[in-house]
This record gives C-alpha cells, structure tokens and sequence, in this order.
C-alpha cells in the first residue's frame, strides 16, 4: 500500500476530541478529518479524496451518495479500517486509528466495526449459521452463546428457514440478508455498507433495506450506507454526498 504520510499534530486533535467529548455524552461512532486518498497510476496520482469530513453519531444512519467512481466505496474501506488514507485521521468511537499498526487496526475492526459488501462475500462451504457464527468465534465468544445469537439474527432477517442453506442455495437478496446478520454477529458500534442493495431487484432491497434499518434502529448502531437508491436514503436520518473528493451535507 502507498502511503504519503499522515499529516499529524496529535496535540491539536487531542484537545479538540476532549472538547468534543465534553459536549456530548458518547463519543461519534466514527469521525473523519481531512481525509485524502491519492491512488498512483504511474507517475499521476489520482486524488479521489481530497479532505473529506465527516461526523456519525451513535444510533444514526447515514445515506452515502455520489457517481459512480467518486470514491464512496474507497471512503468507507478507508473508514472500516481496510484500507489507509495518504492524509487525515479516522476515529472510531473516539479513538485516532490513523497511525495504529496493522493488529490494533483488526482488533478495532472486529471489535467495532460491520462491514457489508455490495457482493455478499460469504464462504461458500459454510452454512449461513455458521456464516454469522464464524466472527462471534473469531472474536473468541464461546459455541453455545454464538450459535444462539447467530440464530436469533437470522431470525430477525426472516431467514430461519434458510440457517443450514449454503450460500449457493440462497437468492441474492437472502445472501445479502446472511451478510448483513453477519457484519452485525459481534454487535458492532458502527456498521458501513457498500452498495448492499445495489445486486437486487426493487422488491427485495426493498426487504434487504427494512432488516437493515430494523437492526440499525433496535441496536442503537451507526451506519454508513452506500447507496444509488434516492428513495432509500430519504429513509435514513440524513444524506451526505461525495463530489469532487469532498463530503457535503445534503
Ligand atoms: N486500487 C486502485 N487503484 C487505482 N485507482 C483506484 C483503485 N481503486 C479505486 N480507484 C479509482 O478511484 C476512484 C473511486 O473509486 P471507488 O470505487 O471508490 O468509487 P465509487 O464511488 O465506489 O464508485 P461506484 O459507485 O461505481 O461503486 C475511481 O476512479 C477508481 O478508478
Ligand atoms: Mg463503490
């Protein structure tokens, strides 16, 4: 990965966070400041980011909108801790992940962030049970509590039926139901996803929203939502859009 370095002064944001977390009583689920990313091609770099900003609160959804190739996909790979900017910081719950080594970049991410990919990314060999279970075991929850808590999820997706079905046996919209339960298994405080309705025809995003937003609204979770679906944004509690490498409130 190509780094340019990250423009640090841990004095002034170390003060503003603590001013920041006087004034409210948790601290945002995720924070970025000035986030750039340069990807170099040859000799060019191509800035997509160019200082985004961005604040999410616990318990919010936020539609991230914006053209094709504007950068929302690598904006939230950068906010999930997968990939690393050329410039900027990342909070997650209040904590600078920006020059944290690549162990305590996973460990936060299993610990606090769900990630949901526009393509469902689940192991084909394992069960949607066991899908939901592998990143409660991962993260060292016992069998017991993780096969119960998998169910229960699976559940809430309205995929009981579906719990020993592999992937290859699901619909698109089912998969995409298992991925969500999936990015959720270890109750993360912040939830990012990709387009995750972007595969499916009207009618089941329409249902793939509804699980989505349930468990964002019954777990107090904040989530990050990629979408090119106007009438599904307008259903999350605000909008920003990604143009010209800058977030703007919309
Ligand atoms: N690994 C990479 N190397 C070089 N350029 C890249 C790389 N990944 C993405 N880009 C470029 O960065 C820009 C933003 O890509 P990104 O995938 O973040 O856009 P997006 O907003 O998610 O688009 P879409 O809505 O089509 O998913 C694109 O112009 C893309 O070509
Ligand atoms: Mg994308």
């Amino acid at each position: 990965m190509n780094e340019l370095g990250h423009l640090r002064s841990e004095g002034a944001v170390a003060l503003e966070e603590n001013a920041y977390a006087r004034t409210r009583q948790e601290p945002a689920a995720l924070q970025l400041k000035g986030i750039r990313r340069v990807y170099e091609q040859g000799r060019v770099g191509l800035e997509v980011l160019k200082g985004a900003d961005l604040v999410l609160h616990p318990g919010e959804a936020v539609a991230l909108v914006g053209p094709s190739g504007a950068g929302k996909s690598t904006l939230l790979h950068i906010s999930g801790l997968l990939e690393r900017p050329s410039a900027g910081f990342v909070f997650i719950s209040g904590a600078d992940c920006t020059a944290l080594g690549d162990g305590e970049r996973t460990a936060i991410r299993r610990r606090e962030i769900g990630f949901v990919y526009q393509q469902h990314r689940l192991l084909p060999e394992f069960s949607a049970l066991e899908n939901v279970v592998m990143p409660q075991r991962i993260a060292g929850l016992g069998k017991g509590e993780a096969f119960e808590r998998a169910g229960a999820l699976l559940d809430m997706m309205g995929l009981s039926a579906r719990a020993s079905h592999r992937p290859a046996e699901l619909s698109g919209g089912e998969q995409q139901r298992v991925a969500i339960a999936r990015a959720v298994a270890n109750a993360p405080r912040l939830l990012l996803a990709d387009e995750p309705t972007g595969n499916l025809d009207p009618r089941t995003a329409e249902r793939v929203f509804t699980g989505l937003m349930e468990i964002v609204r019954k777990s107090g979770l904040a989530a990050l939502i990629a979408t090119h679906n106007h009438e599904l944004a307008e259903r999350m509690d605000r909008t920003v859009s990604l143009t010209d490498g800058l977030l703007h409130e919309v």
